[in-house]
């Protein structure tokens, strides 16, 4: 594909004019062309209104939306409508229905509810695809296909755990292989005969919701599951590639979710799109690494924003609104960490059913008038203008932090050493850093090439899967710097120990070997000191570290193990490692971040912005950079963009320039 996927910015949204009478429609198509909406994202959810029983399809209402989006020159993205089941389907075939976690099969009811291996499912989903395409595809209007809708959650039923043996067949071949890889010999679990295995749910293995007795069988679940639902998108994908040749395929992701190997998915997609939900208080480091990853899915390549509320949303327990100025901050954020379109949940508000409070760019009023239309018409204005300058542009950043759903499941399955350890909270940890720093940053998957990188941070890098630790090895040895923690180093992909000292493969990059790792309870706390006398208070887990080769940069200074190592620096090659043995308070973490990062020669875009985001993409030579203030209060632009152009409003940043809360520059 193209690295220009799209003309234009596409700016629109979910549109559901299904759910209104026809007259409506006009009306819509009004008064979205005074925010300049250029796009609709269309029959998301209308499986049942286009195949009202088993045997009918009825494509007379979508004809009608779809011609007249297509006469007013929108760009349609185009849904295929397979995430909620009919109820005729549910009905006649239960088989369609998921099993969920508890055993229950469900009945009739909500969406992305469809079970991933039923075949009748399959062959309805695929038919439904093929059928859209043969109609529709040679519609230039039709700029995106978007297959069903945010894919995920589990299915426990028995076709799942006839297709699991067969999947499990083909990765181990044998039986011994696979009471190996999970080491069923614990607790007397070998199995004799492929039927013997069950689903790991809280009917066997499962231990509460989220723990389990072998991680083995529930890691591959894990990895057995999202292959099971990438084989729906494929399915479709197929149906639709093999008779429209030329238009992208997308599916909207939902950021660090974790049931899904996204980067395995990317590799499927054409481009990757997501759904933009922070709740009132997520830290926009959170938000912003989350653009990062799903940049980071396809090596960077630009992404959709394809939804996010205009003003407020409704299924969180607290739905403020956005401020005066947000929804436009929030979309410059998108666009600043490689969004090419801003596409709103949704285009009218439902009158009825659980969304009916959800945000909307046509509130109930009915009308125009409201702040929330007025914000969405400034932006509409504001990309219009942009035209085509910042599509497909790309980033070329020095620090890489390494994210993979593998070792996410493995190690939130771990039973110990400390139940507070979350995989996203910890890279989030790390990733703050840099982003308070204006360092940008690519979020990146194990299989990267790191070559591109002066930096590459690892936190709790629990699972070295087969030649990472040489990949890195051979990234250090040629002078790239590397930075892991406690926590790492632990497991090969089946979750099974590297006997002869934590933290396994990597010891000898590390120059270190851990004998022992304390668990700290909330309300306790150790300490380290740095060399310089610096002490900074740290949690959650503390390393009993050994040196082999490393210096020591602090040690502890509380407990049995006062004045051991607790962070450490090896030199390996030409390039250095550090080993952070414990969680760092914030200031801790900061101290330690400004040597490493100085020492790998590593320099934000802009020093002393202190509370301004910014961050940068590039296309063909030219920089655009991005200078956000999503704080509450006024902030100085920094000096070094004095005498710079804003393209927003052509006008040149001058040194008493002040940003208000939710300004936006664009400097180009
Ligand atoms: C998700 C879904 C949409 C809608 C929004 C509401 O992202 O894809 O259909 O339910 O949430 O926020
Ligand atoms: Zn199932």
């Amino acid at each position: 594909m193209k690295n220009k996927m799209f003309k234009r910015i596409l700016y629109g949204g979910d549109y559901n004019p299904n759910q209104w009478p026809e007259e409506i429609w006009s009306e819509d198509l009004r008064i979205f062309k005074q925010a300049e909406i250029n796009s609709a994202t269309v029959n998301v959810f209308s499986w049942a209104k286009i195949q009202p029983s088993e045997k009918n399809y009825d494509f007379s209402e979508l004809d009608k939306v779809i011609d007249k989006l297509s006469q007013a020159k929108y760009d349609i993205v185009l849904a295929t409508s397979t995430a909620a089941l009919p109820a005729w389907m549910s009905k006649r075939y239960p088989e369609v229905n998921r099993t969920d976690y508890e055993g229950r099969q469900h009945k009739f009811g909500q969406r992305h509810n469809a079970c991933p291996n039923s075949l009748v499912y399959q062959k309805y989903a695929r038919k439904m695809a093929e059928k859209l395409a043969e109609r529709y595809g040679q519609n230039p209007q039709i700029t995106c296909w978007h297959i069903n809708n945010e894919y995920g959650g589990q299915c426990y039923c028995e076709n799942c755990a006839k297709a699991f043996r067969v999947w499990l067949q083909q990765k181990y071949q044998t039986i011994e292989a696979l009471n190996k890889a999970w080491n069923l010999e614990f607790w007397g679990h070998t199995i004799y005969e492929w039927d013997e295995i069950v689903l790991p749910n809280a009917l066997s293995e499962g231990i509460g919701k989220d723990k389990t007795a072998f991680s083995g069988i529930s890691i591959d679940y894990c990895r057995f599951n999202s292959d099971s639902i990438l084989a729906n998108f494929k399915m479709e994908r197929d149906a639709i590639r093999s008779i429209d040749q030329t238009t992208p395929i997308t599916t909207n992701l939902m950021g660090t979710y974790k049931t899904l190997d996204y980067f395995k998915w990317a590799k499927e997609m054409d481009i990757v799109s997501w759904d933009n939900y922070p709740s009132y208080n997520t830290p926009w480091a959170q938000t912003a690494m989350r653009h990062d990853l799903m940049r980071g899915l396809k090596n960077g390549q630009s992404f959709m924003l394809m939804e996010q509320t205009p003003s407020q949303q409704n299924w969180q327990p607290y739905n403020s609104l956005k401020r005066p100025g947000q929804m436009r901050a929030q979309s410059y954020q998108a666009i600043a960490h490689g969004a090419d379109t801003i596409q709103f949940f949704q285009l009218r508000r439902s009158v009825g059913a659980c969304e009916k409070f959800h945000g909307a760019v046509i509130e109930h009023v009915g009308h125009e008038n409201t702040r929330v239309f007025r914000e969405v018409a400034q932006l509409g204005a504001e990309l219009n203008q942009l035209g085509d300058a910042l599509i497909g542009a790309t980033s070329n950043n020095k620090v890489g932090i390494l994210f993979d759903w593998d070792n996410y499941w493995a190690l939130e399955y771990t039973s110990g050493p400390n139940k507070d350890l979350k995989y996203v909270d910890q890279i989030l940890q790390y990733y703050t850093y840099f982003y308070e720093k204006n360092i940008a940053v690519d979020m990146i998957s194990v299989d990267s090439d790191f070559s591109q990188y002066d930096l590459l941070v690892a936190p709790v890098l629990y699972m070295i899967k087969a030649g990472l630790a040489e990949r890195l090895e051979n990234y250090v040895q040629a002078g790239g710097n590397f930075v892991t923690t406690f926590m790492s180093g632990l497991v090969d992909e089946s979750d099974l120990v590297y006997l002869g000292g934590y933290p396994g493969p990597l010891k000898n990059l590390a120059g270190i070997w851990v004998e022992e790792i304390d668990a700290l309870a909330p309300e306790q706390a150790n300490k380290v000191n740095f060399a310089t006398k610096e002490e900074y208070e740290c949690h959650l887990l503390c390393d009993l570290i050994h040196i082999e080769g490393a210096e020591t940069i602090a040690n502890y200074s509380t407990d049995f193990y006062t004045g051991t190592p607790a962070i450490t620096k090896n030199s390996y090659g030409e390039g250095k490692v550090w080993y952070v043995g414990t969680q760092l308070e914030k200031n801790g973490l900061t101290y330690l971040l400004d040597q490493v990062t100085q020492e790998s020669k590593i320099r934000p875009i802009a020093e002393n912005a202190q509370g301004l985001e910014i961050t940068k993409r590039v296309i063909d030579d030219q920089e655009f950079t991005f200078v956000l203030n999503l704080s509450q209060v006024e902030k100085r632009v920094p000096a070094i963009f004095n005498g710079k152009k804003n393209l927003l409003t052509n006008q040149f940043v001058s040194k008493e320039m002040v940003l208000k809360s939710f300004d936006v520059l664009i400097i180009i």
